[in-house]
């Protein structure tokens, strides 16, 4: 649990840090927020978690909240005082506090909100074994690339995916193509070894793991392909793995009742996994 919180120019006791009723991430989920790993006291790829950021708040035209030089200042603030060497912390702009209307207040100033928490990132457990998925169908809005806190759809999906002692759920699209997990991107690597990811369009959140792992492959001289994958050319691959910033890189060793492989992670998964946690150790992207 998070000990200080960051509310709107405040660092607060986590037990004190609210924000107001009307606030429209409560009532409209009219925001959108990050997650930024957290390894060795270092925020893993800042800078590309700020970029979608902007990508987001564009999108949803709000006007961001501090400058990004400000945001950096209280992102160290927050881990500092939180004392975290290793886990995530949770960045979230709504557009603010008005009385409740559906189009946009003119007034309202965004609020910024941020907390951070302690997490092994690459659990020794998860990792050696590996996890199971669920596919359930993609019942999310048109733009899951903009990371907005509406994640009810994916709060029911993950919930399902934990009734059945699975680890994430996989969505999959009108056209039986899997889009990505719940809060992971999803990825295969077939009989030929082809490296499978869905390209990151307006089907899927472009995550800031999937950015750095395909930036660290390249730099290895591996090649990604990102096209979609089928349920069924999903079960029928040699590996399977999920990446976000609370996981890194984890193998999928089950989807749905169909086990991958021999049911243990995957050489090249394991490979990757590795490849992505020198890369974080470094900071990512921007310190490489
Ligand atoms: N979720 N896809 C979805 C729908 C996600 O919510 C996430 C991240 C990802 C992976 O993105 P990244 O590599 O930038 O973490 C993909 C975060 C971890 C969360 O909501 O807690």
């Amino acid at each position: 649990m998070s000990h200080i919180a960051y509310v709107n120019v405040r660092y607060l006791p986590h037990r004190d840090a609210v924000v107001h009723v009307e606030d429209r991430g409560y009532q409209f989920a009219d925001g959108c927020y990050e997650v930024v790993a957290i390894k060795d006291g270092i925020l893993v790829d800042e800078g590309l978690h700020l970029r979608r950021l902007h990508r987001s708040l564009d999108a949803l035209e709000i006007v961001p909240p501090m400058s990004d030089a400000a945001l950096k200042t209280v992102m160290g603030e927050v881990i500092r005082r939180n004392a975290v060497g290793e886990g995530f912390i949770y960045l979230q702009v709504t557009r603010g506090t008005a009385a409740r209307d559906f189009a946009f207040p003119k007034a309202a100033r965004p609020s910024l909100v941020m907390t951070a928490r302690r997490r092994t990132l690459s659990d020794p457990r998860l990792l050696a074994e590996g996890v199971s998925v669920i596919t359930i169908p993609d019942i999310r809005w048109a733009r899951p690339d903009i990371k907005s806190i509406a994640l009810l759809p994916n709060a029911l999906g993950k919930e399902q995916a934990k009734r059945v002692g699975a680890y994430e759920a996989w969505q999959v699209d009108r056209d039986g193509n899997i889009t990505e997990g719940t809060s992971s991107n999803a990825w295969i690597i077939n009989a030929d070894g082809d490296v499978i990811t869905h390209p990151a369009d307006h089907a899927i959140l472009d995550g800031v793991t999937r950015q750095g792992l395909i930036h660290a492959m390249t730099e290895a001289g591996l090649k990604v392909i990102e096209r979609p994958f089928s349920i069924a050319e999903a079960k029928a691959a040699r590996e399977a793995m999920l990446t976000s910033s609370t996981n890194f890189v984890l193998s999928v060793v089950r989807i749905d009742d169909t086990v991958i492989g021999n049911g243990q992670p995957g050489h090249l998964a394991e490979k990757l996994g590795a490849l992505y946690a020198a890369y974080a150790a470094a900071g990512g992207q921007d310190r490489s």
